[in-house]
C-alpha cells in the first residue's frame, strides 16, 4: 500500500469537498489541519475544482490532497497534472483502470458489488470506494462482502448518507480502512466562510475515529 494511503488509513476520515470558489481551497485545507485532519477528497463536479487542487497542492504540498468524481481517463490526467497525490472514482472501467496505471498514483475505485470487487483486484487495487454506501446496503452490505474478500486484502471506503448518526457503526469495522464524506465541509458551509465549524466537525470525527 502507498504510504498515502496507509495515512488516509491511519486518520480514518476523508472529508469530500465540492469547492466553488477557489479562493476557498487554502482556507479549507489550513482549516481541516487545525481540527487534525490534513486530507481531502475534492471532488470535480465544480468548474474550480482542478484549480482548487492545484491551490492547495502548490501552497500545502504536504497536505494530503486526493481528486475524486474520477470518471474518465482525462479526468484523471488532469488531476494528476493539478498536482492531486491520490485518486478516487465512483467505479471503475478498463479506460480508467489503463490511464491511472500509467500516472502512478495510488488510487481508490469505486466497487459496491462482488463483481466490481473482483474487477478492482484484478486490477491490482485493494482499497475501494463503497459508493453510494447507505444505498448500497451500508455497513451490512460491507460485512458481508468482507467475507469472500478481506482475506484477499480487499478494504473498503464507504463514502455517501455518512453523517456523524452513523459514523461509528462504518469505523467499527475492521474491513473499512477510513469513512469519506461531505458532513465536515458542505459547498454550504464553504459559501458561508464557516472555517470554525469546518475545523470542529473535522475535530469531532477525527476522535470519533481514534476510540
Ligand atoms: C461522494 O462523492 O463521495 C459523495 O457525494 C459523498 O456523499 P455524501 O454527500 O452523502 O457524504
Amino acid at each position: 500500500m502507498s504510504d498515502v494511503l496507509a495515512e488516509l488509513g491511519s486518520l480514518r476520515i476523508v472529508p469530500v469537498v465540492e469547492i466553488e470558489r477557489v479562493e476557498d481551497a487554502v482556507p479549507l485545507a489550513d482549516a481541516l489541519a487545525a481540527g487534525g485532519l490534513p486530507a481531502v477528497e475534492i471532488t470535480l463536479r465544480t468548474a474550480s475544482a482542478l484549480d482548487a487542487v492545484r491551490a492547495i497542492a502548490d501552497a500545502r504540498p504536504e497536505f494530503l490532497l486526493g481528486a475524486g468524481t474520477i470518471i474518465t481517463a482525462s479526468d484523471a490526467q488532469r488531476a494528476a497534472e493539478a498536482g492531486a497525490r491520490f485518486l478516487v472514482s465512483p467505479g471503475l472501467t478498463p479506460t480508467l483502470a489503463a490511464a491511472v496505471r500509467q500516472l502512478d498514483l495510488p488510487f481508490i475505485p469505486g466497487a459496491v458489488t462482488a463483481g466490481e470487487a473482483m474487477a478492482a483486484v484484478e486490477e491490482g487495487w485493494d482499497l475501494v470506494k463503497f459508493f453510494p454506501a447507505e444505498t448500497s446496503g451500508g455497513i451490512a452490505a460491507i460485512t458481508a462482502l468482507a467475507g469472500p474478500f478481506a482475506t484477499r486484502g480487499v478494504r473498503f471506503m464507504p463514502t455517501g448518507g455518512i453523517r456523524p448518526a452513523n459514523l461509528d457503526r462504518y469505523l467499527a469495522s475492521p474491513v473499512v480502512a477510513a469513512v469519506g464524506g461531505t458532513w465536515i465541509a458542505t459547498a454550504q458551509h464553504l459559501r458561508d466562510g464557516d472555517y470554525a465549524g469546518i475545523t470542529e466537525r473535522a475535530s469531532a470525527a477525527v476522535s470519533a475515529a481514534q476510540q
